[in-house]
């Protein structure tokens, strides 16, 4: 798909998530958080659900949390503009409270096109939710988080632990610090092998996931 069809693509998403009412959050939410950033983001990344900032402005990662991903992505040479930044639900739950299945899963296909229209090379679920979303089965995130694992729909996916639970934990953030470091390796892996053939020892599923770094 060419550049301005991904962004036309990508702005129908957006409009059919402003006017979503497939779910009870249409009742209590300011704005829909759809997602921001490049349409031909080599690197998606996708937290849980939006918060009060999030909800108050319509964009993703906007509060303290953000402010610390703005500050690893630019650790790394990148700046918001050139990745594509998402949550797994587009509303913020009331009192951030954790969403039903059904809540989800009505959801789910916008996230689900917005990845098939940007078509990232990599994936990074930002926290157990998102984590659990992409890599069921595969174990908790204190045991993945720093691997990329590809799944066998052929996308790879980097587990990270969150930018809010980190955030006020040393250990924690200087764990998430440096696993963060890792994208642009993991990156020029994916770029450079057609074929991964690496094992996969630290996820579950070992027969269907594979290991990266
Ligand atoms: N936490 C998330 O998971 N997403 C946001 O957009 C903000 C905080």
């Amino acid at each position: 798909m060419s550049a301005s069809n991904k962004s036309e693509e990508l702005k129908k998403v957006t409009d059919e998530i402003s006017v979503c009412v497939k779910c009870p959050f249409s009742k209590t939410r300011t704005n829909t958080v759809p997602g921001s950033g490049s349409a031909e983001a080599e690197v998606m990344f996708i937290g849980e659900a939006p918060g009060f900032h999030e909800d108050q402005k319509g964009i993703p990662f906007c509060g303290a949390a953000g402010k610390f991903l703005d500050e690893m992505l630019e650790g790394i040479g990148y700046t918001r503009d050139q990745v594509f930044i998402a949550n797994t639900l587009k509303c913020r739950p009331p009192e951030n409270r954790d969403p039903e299945e059904s809540e989800k899963e009505a959801c789910k296909p916008y996230l689900e096109r917005q990845i098939e229209i940007i078509d990232p090379k990599l994936i990074v679920c930002l926290g157990r939710h998102s984590v659990a979303t992409f890599l069921p089965g595969a174990g908790g995130i204190s045991k993945l988080h720093g691997h990329a694992v590809k799944r066998p729909n052929g996308r790879v996916y980097l587990a990270l632990y969150h930018p809010a639970a980190a955030l006020h934990n040393g250990g924690l953030r200087s764990t998430l610090i440096e696993d963060f470091g890792k994208i642009p390796a993991i990156l020029k892996k994916i770029v450079d092998t057609s074929r991964i053939d690496l094992t996969a020892e630290d996820t579950a599923d070992k027969s269907t996931q594979q290991k990266l770094l």
